[in-house]
């Protein structure tokens, strides 16, 4: 079958589910009850995710959980998280309880700048390059005041607009490198905007410019594009208490816990291989709170990672040491979030989420963000420098398991009862699974 199509996006929607059915499912008609299945009964709230993207023809549902008792600043807070691992809120949850007794979570926001380049192409004398540049920055700023107008009000703008020479990477390699304070949004559309226009002047300006040869007036913008790696948009978020009152289930010797906690995260410091799955046990938190509150998780993602190869090397983005008798655990990462604009106004279940954070500024939800980050690496190194990481995650799993193999009541019953004093794992169940139905 020809599986190629032209004027997709025209179709509607019904036309689009329809030749998704025919082309690709033996039973066509099944494949439509399940897409359909999934649409919101609330035609508003369809229509609202329909819009969202092109081609929307279901939704794709994953669980939206709350981790309560987060004590952050002597404040409580639930957090919400949009996840599908089985078991990342309940290790939150966890986390933020045994925390709650000792302190709670220490939070900072260290810096809030974000960044934009316009990238372009001059072939010529540096020096007047530079003189242009001084001549036009202003120019710069006032092209862009119906831009930056109504976000001057809220606290924000442009910081700076800086020359750089780039040519030692790339031949006539150029940028503007501008810094911006975006306040509560993200600010993508803000400084991308401004970055246009910026691209515009500039290259007009070039045209004109009396130091300029006739090739270096023809500058040649490439892009203009926010940059995801902000290293001066940093959150602190820490734990710290006497290593005694540590002990607990699993940890009763707070000493040897704490000396082989630091050493999970001292090998984390220092094996990229570790790292990576370290630093993705707490972007399991990240991501979630981040996902729940309509931000952007793949710029978090991008720029949380670029930052952890800061030094040259894949590293821990987490941290800890104990001094003069007292446990710190800590993480410092950028953040670059929103609390206004994008989805936050337009997905209810964002919405909720905001109104359940107590509509958080964001640079509150930076800090609560990355709570939710150090809780996470807190529960996942606690667990597997202890019992081990199955005992929990495969409690968690085994409700998975059962829908997977459609155990009944009374299986369930039967079967959780047995695996309270047994190992859980794939295999275990399944015998059960068998052994009951024989
Ligand atoms: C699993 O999603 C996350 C962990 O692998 C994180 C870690 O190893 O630190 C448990």
């Amino acid at each position: 079958m020809n599986n190629a199509v032209a004027g997709f996006s025209k179709l509607s929607k019904e036309e689009k589910i329809n030749w998704i059915a025919n082309h690709y499912f033996s039973t066509p008609s099944e494949a439509i009850a399940l897409l359909k299945n999934y649409w919101n009964s609330d035609e508003k709230i369809q229509k609202l995710h329909d819009e969202f993207i092109e081609n929307t023809i279901s939704n794709f549902y994953i669980p939206l959980g709350v981790a309560p008792n987060f004590l952050i600043n002597g404040k409580y807070s639930t957090i919400p998280m949009a996840i599908e691992e089985s078991s990342v809120v309940a290790a939150a949850s966890k986390a933020a309880k045994f925390w709650s007794t000792r302190g709670g979570f220490k939070t900072t926001v260290i810096n809030t700048e974000k960044i934009g380049q316009v990238h372009f192409i001059y072939k010529g004398d540096e020096s007047k390059l530079t003189s242009f540049f001084a001549q036009l920055k202003s120019k710069l700023f006032t092209i862009t005041e119906h831009l930056t107008k109504n976000m001057q009000k809220r606290g924000g703008g442009i910081l700076d607009i800086v020359l750089k020479d780039k040519t030692d990477l790339l031949p006539n390699y150029h940028q503007l490198h501008v810094t911006f304070e975006t306040v509560d949004s993200m600010g993508a559309n803000f400084i991308n905007s401004c970055l246009e226009q910026f691209a515009q002047t500039l290259q007009e300006e070039a045209l004109s410019c009396a130091l300029f040869s006739e090739e270096e007036k023809n500058l040649q913008v490439v892009m203009s594009i926010l940059s995801n790696y902000v290293p001066n948009c940093i959150v602190r978020a820490e734990v710290s208490c006497p290593i005694e009152d540590l002990a607990e289930k699993h940890i009763e010797n707070p000493h040897e816990f704490t000396a082989k906690f630091i050493q999970a995260v001292q090998i984390a410091e220092v094996e990229p291989f570790r790292a990576v799955t370290h630093n993705k046990g707490i972007m399991n938190g990240i991501d979630a709170v981040v996902l729940a509150t309509g931000n952007d998780f793949r710029a978090v993602e991008a720029g949380v990672h670029a930052y952890a190869s800061r030094d040259g090397q894949y590293s821990s983005l987490s941290h800890a040491k104990t001094e003069n008798g007292v446990f710190s655990f800590w993480l410092e990462i950028p953040l670059a979030l929103g609390t206004v604009g994008g989805l936050t106004s337009l997905h209810p279940l964002v919405k909720l989420s905001l109104e359940m954070l107590e509509k958080p500024s964001a640079k509150e939800l930076m800090q609560i963000v990355a709570v939710a980050g150090l809780a996470q690496n807190f529960a996942a190194l606690r667990s597997l420098t202890t019992t081990g990481i199955q005992e929990g995650h495969m409690k968690m799993h085994l409700n998975n398991i059962l829908n997977q193999f459609e155990a009944n009541d009374e299986e369930r019953h039967l079967i959780k009862k047995h695996f309270k004093h047994h190992v859980v794992s794939h295999s275990a169940v399944v015998d059960f699974i068998e052994y009951l139905r024989k």
